[in-house]
């Protein structure tokens, strides 16, 4: 089984979670001034595990898709697409074609937003990292590529609370799906419309899937791997 890197110690579960060495570990808070400006402090990987636990089937699942609207350097997103892509490898390891596609997919699945640029020029590096080594694929690799152009797309420098970016505009992602053959699906739409079909589900209105939060701000024809790398 290919193998999927764990990242750093800080990951490690501690002793006792009451240790109170925890709230010094360096890795959980970069500087006071901006635990202080953005509440930015780095959750535990013991923590992040027994949070996913509690989703567990779901973060096992490729197409399920995770959203992290504060996700810093990705503590939470990380150990996601590393169980994604254990599942990956468990069904489709056998296959190349399938395993490459499968895994493009599962990181597919993953999105952030995140306030600070470097945090996430991180969480794409260290989602990208996870890939990599996952199918040992080179920076110049177009599977390296494509899961950078993903990634330049899923995680989003912005604001969660306004739903906009860097440039005041609405937020917008892409909803990526595999239909099979090496061909992916690409459509875009606002996040403001996301939160919103929430309060459709289950009512009447459910079904009335041309209004506006169901319409795709655009869409793509459909697209193999070296296309979305290109
Ligand atoms: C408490 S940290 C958590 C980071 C990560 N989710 C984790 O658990 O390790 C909060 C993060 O949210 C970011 N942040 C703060 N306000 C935000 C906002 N309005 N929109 C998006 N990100 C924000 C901060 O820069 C910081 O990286």
């Amino acid at each position: 089984m290919s193998s999927i890197s764990d990242q750093s110690e800080s990951r490690a579960r501690p002793a006792a979670k009451t240790n109170p060495d925890q709230s010094i570990q360096p890795k959980l808070v970069k500087s006071k001034q901006r635990v202080a400006d953005h509440g930015e402090v780095f959750t535990p990987a013991w923590m992040v595990e027994d949070m996913l636990n509690l989703v567990k089937g779901e973060t096992e699942r490729i197409d399920s898709r995770f959203l992290e609207p504060a996700c810093g350097s990705g503590n939470f997103l990380v150990p996601v697409l590393q169980r994604k892509l254990k599942a990956v490898q468990a069904r489709h390891g056998r296959s190349d074609f399938e395993k490459r596609h499968y895994a493009l997919l599962a990181i597919m699945c993953v999105y952030g937003i995140e306030l600070l640029a470097d945090n996430v020029a991180e969480c794409r590096a260290n989602l990208l990292d996870v890939f990599a080594s996952y199918l040992k694929v080179a920076t110049t690799d177009p599977w390296h590529r494509a899961a950078e152009r993903v990634l330049a797309a899923n995680i989003v420098q912005g604001d969660a609370l306004s739903m906009t970016g860097t440039d005041g505009a609405p937020i917008v992602f892409p909803e990526w799906a595999y239909l099979g053959r090496g061909k992916f699906q690409r459509r875009d739409f606002r996040y403001d419309n996301l939160t919103e079909r929430a309060s459709f589900q289950g009512t009447l209105f459910a079904q009335f899937e041309e209004h506006e939060i169901f319409t795709p701000a655009k869409s793509y024809p459909l697209m193999s791997a070296e296309e979305i790398a290109a």
